[in-house]
């Protein structure tokens, strides 16, 4: 029977594919990710490019190929859970047969190279929402705070301290993670404010 499948690819690099995305990949009829989900697997089958742009009309036309008895697997970086595509599908196509394949979360990997046990962590994700208020309630309750920022750390920054937040806080930026240019920085939220970081990276703050 037809199905749409979500898979999660993890942070980026190979290492962090699992089998089952790979094996779950290999069924489909049409492949729908963005550029860097499908630069990262070869594909023999029908590729379609996702972007912030083109998501609502593609993961439309993807309920479309469905219904029209075909597989379709849409690519989400890091898990599909997590700031992915599951809640843009769901909302968008409630009544398909979906299946969702976890991946490795740059938040998990994140909570991995700076060795946090994420069960003792809050978890925030800004990602395409912009700074949101409530992560003032949480900052200074003593545990680890991970965030995906709406893209810039410096503008966290500014608002946190712009909210009266310790501008000598401890935070860690882990960029690019699981790439050959993988970095994670150790400074203080006052220093973030000058600093320039790629749009892929995890933020935590003490
Ligand atoms: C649309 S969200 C997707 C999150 C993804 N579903 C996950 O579980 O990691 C994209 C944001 O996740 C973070 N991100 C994704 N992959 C990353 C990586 N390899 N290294 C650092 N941050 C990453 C960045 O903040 C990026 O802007």
């Amino acid at each position: 029977m037809s199905k749409m499948y979500i898979v999660g690819i993890g942070p980026g690099s190979k290492e962090y594919l699992t089998e089952i995305a790979v094996k779950t990949i290999k069924l489909a009829d049409i492949v729908i990710g963005s550029k860097r989900a499908i630069d990262l697997l070869e594909i023999g089958t029908q590729k379609i490019r996702l972007d912030a742009k083109n998501m609502e009309d593609i993961i439309k036309q993807s309920v479309m190929m469905v219904k029209e008895g075909k597989t379709v697997v849409l690519l989400s970086t890091g898990d599909p859970g997590f700031s992915g595509l599951l809640k843009p599908v769901m909302n968008l196509s409630p009544d398909v047969d979906i299946e969702v394949i976890p991946g490795i979360s740059s938040v998990q990997l994140c909570a991995a190279k700076l060795r946090i046990p994420w069960d003792d962590a809050d978890i925030v994700t800004m990602h395409g929402k912009g700074i949101s208020e409530e992560i003032i309630d949480i900052i200074d309750n003593g545990k680890p705070t991970i965030v995906i920022p709406n893209f810039k750390p410096s503008e966290l920054a500014h608002f946190l301290i712009g909210k009266g937040i310790d501008e000598t806080k401890k935070v860690a930026i882990c960029e690019n993670l699981s790439y050959e240019d993988e970095k994670v920085v150790k400074m203080t939220l006052k220093d973030i404010l000058s600093k320039d970081f790629s749009y892929m990276c995890v933020m935590v703050i003490h």
